[in-house]
């Protein structure tokens, strides 16, 4: 009798969080999942990052807001969003029959605007985790950037940690120097999680209208371009730290995603691959399932850093 091999196991533990499948949608690129219900099995996703969410309502920057360029695509969208209160009254709802997990994600200006906003998102049942967009300026301190800044990071880190028991992403910018660094601090600071990379600080102009093409300037770089920044960033962090890391820059096929999970991420998550393909996160998934099976390996987490000699983490 022939017996059938047994599927591999893909499911990922980012802190408290379980993921059946361990691929998120980046936050800012899948809506609330709503969106591509009808194109998409939501249950055959691990989980969707919400858009960031701040205190008081932002309309985002002005328009061109997104532009094409080689193999990616530069976004100044600006945080739009219509703020924690009218968010909680009227869209947080929505997400309570999610086949998959909800991460909510918050955005701050100040400390006090990240405790507040954790405190507030995660004290709803529809969220089970929070993601923490580290990349905003701190109006109260000259515009420097939390992710870009240790002691910015650790405070927020530590803001939002004391607000909620849920699980704690939280996200860092690869627009510093020493990224494992920063890692660090969050870590001590009480994350459960790391989410690896936001997007890189790019800018393009138009040469016949000799003017940058986003209104706003400059915006973050995202998709294929940014693949091997990302990469190197999960290597380097995972070095550096124990907790899990969710890998992200450019994933639009399994074997992109098995780099970063080679690299030490436990858990990826897709952005701007969905805008050309929302079938992509299915296709990764699918294709790490193969990947596993052809190599007769049992679970994902095994091989979770395995081409990084330096890799520190628990699988
Ligand atoms: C249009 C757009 C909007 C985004 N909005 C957010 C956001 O609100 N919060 C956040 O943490 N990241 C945001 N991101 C960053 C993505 O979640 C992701 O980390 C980044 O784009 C890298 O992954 P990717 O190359 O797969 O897109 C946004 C990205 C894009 C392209």
């Amino acid at each position: 009798m022939v017996t059938k091999a047994a599927e591999p196991d893909i499911s990922a533990r980012l802190g408290g969080l379980r993921l059946s499948v361990p691929t998120l949608m980046g936050s800012g690129c899948y809506g609330s999942g709503e969106e591509y219900a009808s194109l998409v099995d939501l249950a055959q996703l691990g989980g969707v990052v919400l858009k960031s969410v701040t205190r008081l309502p932002r309309l985002g920057n002005d328009a061109p807001r997104l532009v094409p360029v080689a193999s990616g695509l530069l976004n100044a969208i600006g945080l739009q969003n219509p703020g924690i209160e009218s968010y909680l009254a009227s869209d947080v709802a929505k997400f309570a029959d999610r086949p998959c997990a909800v991460v909510g994600s918050v955005a701050g200006f100040s400390v006090d605007d990240y405790a507040f906003v954790t405190e507030r998102l995660a004290a709803r049942d529809e969220i089970d985790a929070i993601e923490l967009n580290i990349s905003c300026p701190n109006v109260g301190a000259e515009g420097e950037t939390f992710a870009c800044d240790p002691d910015l990071a650790e405070r927020a880190t530590r803001a939002a940690r004391a607000a909620t028991a849920k699980p704690l992403i939280v996200k860092l910018s690869p627009n510093v120097t020493d990224i494992a660094a920063i890692a660090r601090v969050v870590e001590a600071a009480g994350a459960d999680a790391l989410a690896v990379i936001n997007t890189v600080r790019g800018m393009a102009i138009d040469v016949d209208r000799v003017k940058p093409k986003l209104a706003n300037v400059s915006g973050g770089l995202s998709g294929a371009a940014i693949r091997p920044i990302a990469v190197l960033a999960v290597w380097e962090v995972a070095r550096a730290v124990r907790i899990p890391i969710v890998g992200q820059g450019g994933i639009e096929t399994a074997r992109d995603a098995l780099e970063f999970v080679l690299a030490g991420a436990t858990a990826v998550s897709i952005g701007t691959g969905n805008f050309t393909d929302p079938r992509v996160p299915l296709a990764v998934a699918s294709g790490i399932r193969t990947y596993l099976a052809e190599r007769g390996i049992a679970t994902l987490a095994e091989i979770v850093g395995s081409a990084n000699p330096g890799f520190r983490g628990a699988r």
